[in-house]
């Protein structure tokens, strides 16, 4: 039986719509049963409703900070559409602990570092501020801090001298595509265990795993 994931979005939905298309084939081990916006002007609302998958919109911004009203409301979506697991993706708003204890090992985010390196905010240009060379993003369990908690998968880009935070964004969001879909295989087909705050797969370790940067003769 494939998972029913529902995926959390505020903006675009790209990583959204690499996780549906990911999602199409009928081996997967997850369907995507609806996405939720907490904006109505989110962009991949309309890019999920062309995929036809159903779409909710609960706007956040007249619960003001009463996040868990805004929760329960949302809570109540999710358990209309069955979700098992949540895949948030670019998805701009705080929960309660107890949101995420009730979700914790079930609920992934995305984040464009390489976490625990540089949460929080435009993460690419506290990476270029910071001088380091490479950098990737990050798929990681949900915890109530921001943007930490075990992590799944991560995929890895060189940092150019001449980068922008918009040329490198650019460049990790190809990685966040490719490994989202990954990160939700392995969830979905139950090859993750948590130990504590480590997060451990059945998967290989990747056997063309060097990446250095800059590039040596
Ligand atoms: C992505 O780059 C995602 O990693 C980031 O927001 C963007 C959403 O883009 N998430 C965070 O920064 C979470 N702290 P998308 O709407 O095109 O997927």
């Amino acid at each position: 039986m494939k998972r029913r994931v529902a995926i959390l979005i505020s903006g675009r939905g790209s990583n959204m719509a690499a996780l549906i298309e990911a999602a199409r084939p009928k081996d997967f081990p997850a369907e995507i049963v609806v996405v939720i916006s907490n904006r109505a002007d989110a962009g991949g609302l309309d890019r999920a409703k062309a995929s036809g998958i159903p779409t909710v919109t609960i706007e956040s911004k007249p619960f003001g900070k009463d996040r868990a009203a805004f929760e329960a409301v949302l809570q109540t979506a999710l358990d209309q559409h069955r979700v098992e697991l949540i895949c948030l993706g670019g998805f701009m708003r705080l929960f309660t602990a107890e949101f995420v204890q009730r979700w914790f090992g079930r609920m992934l985010n995305i984040h464009p570092s390489l976490l625990p390196s540089f949460p929080g905010l435009e993460p690419q240009a506290q990476a270029l501020r910071a001088g380091v060379k490479i950098s990737g993003a990050t798929v990681h369990f949900v915890i109530p801090e921001t943007d930490a908690g075990p992590i799944l998968m991560q995929g890895a880009v060189a940092v150019a001298d001449a980068d922008t935070p918009d040329t490198l964004a650019e460049r990790i969001l190809g990685i966040e595509h490719r490994i989202y879909p990954e990160a939700l295989r392995l969830l979905a087909s139950g090859q993750v265990r948590l130990e504590g705050d480590v997060c451990k797969t059945l998967a290989k370790t990747n056997p063309d795993d060097t990446l250095i940067s800059p590039a040596t003769e």
